[in-house]
């Protein structure tokens, strides 16, 4: 049955306090709970009826204002636990039993190696007791642990520590909370931990200490995080005004987790693979990827936790709010460009095929199953780009304006999506009305322009025109406000002064407000036709159809100011190229013409090294599903090698000199310079073995043996493992196997890297991991980096004609759904979008999936299975 947005309603009664009291014994575990509950001022129900959430619990006791309650007191059933209440104000004391070490759903209260954490976002709190678990229920926590002080001497849970004592071996420990939170904000760890230790002194002059926890072995992989965290407080105060509110900042890195972390008031807890790193353990792109999520989780605590989601349905009023700031954290860190690009591409290989998918749903969906289902590249990427939008529209002064307004207006509140809206409204005078159907439609704009230069009048007419297809949900699209940053340039890439009376356009940032399925806009003064670089920044997430001449297109590859369209020009050829390799043949005259642009900006020393790594990779196959639906996927891979190996063959010369130029980075240092140059070295690599073979497989050898850092000697195992002999990459393999055996970040590293070998024995070797003496199916991380790898990383094993690849995800997220229905869920994901393949394909991932749909399922693989086969 589906939750409606339509159906929100406050609750007529409000939790105000809890208090909690945990009794950590080895069996099981004994949750008290004492919570004050009145009536709520928001409810106009009269309703005398107090439900509680509670999922696989065991109810012990219950007792209202000290009276215990009978079970002809209540109505107890698999999810709820329903009193009539003859009070406006009472207590509830409650206690149940739960059992963490048998919890490999990873939600609520759960084990992982030797220590207790909790997972309550989204309604995981109701596994730990009978609780109203919504998030517009805020109350003020008080936690009290009580565990063997030999196995869990650190004991800590949301707020600052009140009191410490060891009794009959036992530790106790108490913390406060003083700011009212929604459970799924509550959190509780316990274990054998170590701690570093470090402080940030906030723009008021408050003192605040940074404490993270972690097992002892990992003691020595703080430092980037502790690093990261402190960037992140700093860069709040001065992007957003926002500053730290308690004097205890906590982070504890686990090893068994969902997704990739928490912001849990005051007590991040981080999927350890997350947040754990040293440059000998961890690449370039973990560190970037630690860097992003410490700041994404800080800034949740001004975007989620102090104001929150009134439900549910409003979950990408923090998530994409959030992910939106800690985008612009990162690319004011690293590389702005780079940074863009990155999430551009990200964005085109999941979030749109998502659009296009059965799954399909707004940023604020109407209606879902289950929550856990729509943790999503739709709710957090698209909805990172909503927010973007909003900043393009009203320009950074009056969006910090609008977001100042919307931090103060709703602190201490759960709030929607519209109230953030109301705020950039207040501060802009602009109506944003038609601008929400973002929120509320599903689906990816397809936008085309076209232009027609007018030599005796001297216009440009440009003009545009927006449709939706209908997406899953069969809502009906009105257009929507799609903000078009333009630039016009002449045949020297200079800009041009654009002159146009159109209040559509706005000269000061160059956006062009198309919000009819039709319409035009008219630049005058212009001595000859210029060429337009269109969508700049990736302005709008939409898929554009321009008509733009190749020749433009190498101009601007060649000049444009703005760096993100350099890149996606050159996408653009890339695409083009490699479906005429699918059909027929490459248009040489078009090949030749991306290579000298690219010989030109490989040697400019202007451009980032980061930027050249980037242009030299070739589009996703599954974006070229974007472009001509239905063509065949592993035509499209072979396709895409082809034309690697011969813009490889064709570059040669500059990419030998350029590899031979770059300078080595001796001492492993995480900043914008040096990471591009590794990275630009290690794409360098790959080329020249593409063209010049042997000499430097031997190269990669080398630099795998001798690497100081582990973005060195990783790309170069990829690259051994990618083109090395059978011999050669069993044997770098088993190396790296000896050498990093106990530390498990890189070993999830070890078992990813093997899916990224073409050959025809992708499926024996997945299957020999799932074997392997240190593969377990109850580490979703291990899981991921076998299983997920090989069905997202290896088109040629996965989409195997004989559909042997279908079927073998089919079994493995069966025997996932009973360990663990969220991973479950996910990973069934690649099959899910099957109407997207050419139709022999899509009916044998469909057969797989039908098949699921007859088995008992969890309700998180229901959902996703069945919306898939409607
Ligand atoms: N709020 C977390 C974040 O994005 C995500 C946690 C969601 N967890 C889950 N099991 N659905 O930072
Ligand atoms: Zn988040």
């Amino acid at each position: 049955t589906a939750i409606l947005l339509e159906d929100y309603a406050p609750t007529p009664y409000v939790t105000k306090e809890t208090f909690l009291d945990f009794e950590l014994q080895s069996e099981y575990t004994l949750v008290h709970s004492r919570l004050t509950i009145v009536r709520n001022e928001k409810s106009n129900s009269d309703s005398n009826t107090l439900i509680l959430n509670g999922s696989e619990l065991e109810l012990l006791s219950v007792s209202i204002d000290g009276k215990v309650l009978t079970d002809s007191d209540y109505v107890l059933n698999s999810e709820t636990l329903s009193i009539n209440v003859d009070k406006d104000a009472f207590v509830l004391e409650c206690t149940t039993r739960i059992y963490p070490d048998k919890n490999t759903a990873l939600e609520g209260l759960y084990i992982s190696g030797g220590m207790y954490c909790t997972q309550c976002e989204a309604e995981g709190f109701r596994r730990i007791t009978y609780f109203q678990d919504r998030p517009d229920v805020l109350s003020v926590f008080t936690t009290r642990i009580n565990a063997d002080v030999e196995q869990y001497p650190v004991a800590l849970s949301n707020g600052n520590l009140v009191s410490q004592t060891i009794e009959n071996g036992r530790v106790i420990a108490e913390w406060h909370d003083p700011f009212p939170k929604p459970s799924y904000l509550f959190a509780l760890v316990a274990g054998d931990l170590v701690c570093q230790e470090d402080a940030f002194i906030t723009q008021s002059g408050r003192n605040i200490a940074l404490k993270m926890y972690v097992e002892q072995e990992n003691e020595h992989k703080c430092e980037h995080a502790l690093e990261s965290l402190k960037r992140s407080m700093k860069w709040d105060e001065e992007v957003y005004g926002r500053e730290y509110d308690l004097d205890l900042f906590m982070i504890v890195a686990v090893d068994h987790f969902n997704m990739g972390a928490m912001e849990n008031k005051g007590l991040n807890i981080f999927n350890s693979s997350c947040v754990l790193a040293t440059p000998e353990t961890a690449t370039d792109e973990a560190f970037a990827r630690i860097e992003g999520i410490v700041g994404h989780e800080y800034f949740h605590n001004w975007s989620g936790n102090r104001v929150t989601c009134r439900d549910w349905f409003q979950l990408s009023l923090k998530e994409g709010f959030t992910v939106f700031r800690d985008a612009e954290f990162s690319a004011d860190m690293g590389s702005r460009a780079v940074k863009r690009l990155e999430d551009v591409s990200f964005l085109r290989q999941h979030q749109f095929p998502e659009d296009a998918g059965p799954m399909a749903h707004a940023v604020r969906p109407s209606s879902y199953m289950e929550i856990s289902n729509f943790y999503t590249v739709t709710i957090y990427e698209k909805g990172s780009e909503v927010v973007r939008m909003l900043r393009t529209m009203l320009g950074e002064q009056l969006f910090r304006k609008g977001s100042d307004l919307y931090f103060d207006t709703f602190d201490g509140q759960a709030a929607t999506t519209d109230d953030f809206v109301w705020a950039m409204e207040q501060v802009s005078g602009q109506d944003l009305t038609q601008f929400k159907r973002w929120h509320s439609q599903a689906g990816t704009p397809r936008l085309s322009i076209s232009r027609e230069f007018n030599e005796s009048e001297k216009t440009l007419t440009i003009s545009a025109k927006q449709h939706t297809p209908p997406s899953a949900d069969h809502s009906p699209k009105e257009p929507f406000v799609i903000p078009v940053q333009l630039g016009l340039i002449d045949d020297q890439g200079r800009a041009l002064q654009e002159i146009t009376y159109d209040a559509s356009y706005s000269s000061d940032n160059q956006v062009w407000l198309v919000t009819q399925e039709e319409q035009s806009i008219t630049f005058s003064n212009l001595e000859t036709m210029p060429v337009v670089s269109l969508l700049r920044d990736f302005s709008a997430p939409v898929l554009l159809m321009d008509d733009l001449s190749d020749q433009e297109r190498v101009l601007l590859i060649g000049s444009d100011s703005n760096g993100f369209n350099r890149w996606e020009q050159c996408q653009i050829i890339y695409k083009k190229m490699i479906l005429q390799g699918v059909t027929d043949s490459v248009d040489d005259a078009l090949f030749s013409a991306l290579e000298s642009a690219l010989k030109q900006l490989l040697v400019d020393k202007k451009v980032e090294n980061a930027v050249k790594a980037e242009l030299l990779k070739l589009p996703a196959e599954v974006e070229l599903l974007q472009l001509s639906p239905k063509v065949d996927i592993l035509a499209v891979a072979a396709s895409r090698k082809r034309l690697m190996s011969r813009l490889a063959a064709a570059l040669s010369a500059t990419l030998t000199s350029l590899y031979q130029t770059l300078p080595v980075t001796e001492v492993y240092r995480f900043d914008s310079e040096s990471v591009g140059i590794r990275k630009l070295k290690n794409e360098l690599l790959e080329l020249l073995i593409l063209s010049d073979g042997d000499q430097y497989i031997e190269r990669a050898s080398a630099q795998f043996t001798q690497a100081n850092n582990m973005t060195d000697q990783l790309a170069a195992l990829r690259l051994l493992v990618k083109y090395g002999s059978e011999q050669v990459y069993q044997d770098a393999l088993d190396r790296f196997l000896d050498q990093w055996e106990s530390d498990a970040q890189v070993l999830e590293q070890w078992f990813r890297v093997q899916m990224v070998r073409t050959d025809d024995k992708a499926l024996d070797r997945v299957s020999a991991l799932l074997n392997h003496r240190l593969f377990e199916y109850q580490n979703p991380n291990k899981v991921r980096a076998v299983i997920g790898a090989f069905a997202m990383g290896n088109i040629e094993g996965f989409h195997a004609e004989d559909g042997s690849g279908y079927h073998f995800l089919g079994m493995q997220v069966e025997t996932l759904d009973a360990l663990n229905p969220q991973i479950a869920a996910r990973l069934v994901g690649p099959l899910v979008k099957w109407q997207s393949y050419d139709d022999a394909r899509g009916q044998k991932m469909k057969a797989v999936l039908t098949q699921l749909a007859g088995k008992e399922l969890s309700k998180d693989l229901y959902e996703v299975v069945n919306k898939s086969l409607v």
